[in-house]
């Protein structure tokens, strides 16, 4: 499946991009806040097998985020879809991957979950260290309902979503 940004591209990923999700969840310094992945590109690729039948059963969808020309920028999954809310994770971008991805990335994800899937709203935790990630879901209109030690647990309304839409259009 595709889905088409203004500046990026978000496809599910197969199992041929094994290689590109293991070297970009190994960038020990970019990952300290996503769960660690164990094993090789082998291991890998059989998570991706696995990951490939909860994607039929609609259960899942692990995006690579590409340039339009093609230039892969990083991955963003959506999961744990209950009665009226998706989650959403394992984001995990570029370095060097042009200024817009992140919004324009968070955008997608939020335009897929509230209109192609019909969520009324979203959750997500992340990790209280993790400040700038904190402070871009702030920004955005997300909200802290609650925290454990490690984590905050955002929810995000598909109402607050669409100010948020009106004010980042240029994005979409
Ligand atoms: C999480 C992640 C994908 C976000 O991408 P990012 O490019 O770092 O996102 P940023 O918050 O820097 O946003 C990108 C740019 O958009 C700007 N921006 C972000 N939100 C904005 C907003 N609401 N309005 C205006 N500008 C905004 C930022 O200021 C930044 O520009 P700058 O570099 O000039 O400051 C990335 O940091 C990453 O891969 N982190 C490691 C993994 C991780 O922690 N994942 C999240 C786990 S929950």
């Amino acid at each position: 499946m595709i889905i088409h940004g203004k500046n990026i591209v978000l496809k599910t990923v197969e199992v041929y991009d094994a290689e590109f999700i293991f070297t970009m969840r190994k960038n020990q310094d970019r990952t300290k806040y996503l769960s660690q992945i164990t094993g090789t590109v082998e291991s890998q690729k059989e998570w991706i097998s696995n990951y490939k039948q909860r994607e039929k059963d609609k259960k899942e969808f692990y995006f690579l985020i590409e340039s339009k020309g093609k230039e892969k920028l990083g991955l963003v999954r959506i999961y744990d879809f209950q009665e009226d809310s998706f989650s959403w994770g394992s984001w995990l971008i570029k370095e060097d991957a042009p200024k817009t991805t992140a919004i324009e990335s968070a955008l997608q994800i939020y335009e897929f979950g509230f209109y192609k899937l019909g969520f009324e709203k979203s959750h997500f935790d992340v990790r209280k260290e993790n400040d700038k990630v904190i402070a871009f879901h702030k920004r955005f209109g997300a909200k802290v309902v609650n925290e454990s030690e490690l984590d905050y647990f955002f929810t995000f309304e598909k109402s607050d979503y669409e100010i948020t839409k009106e004010k980042y259009k240029r994005y979409l």
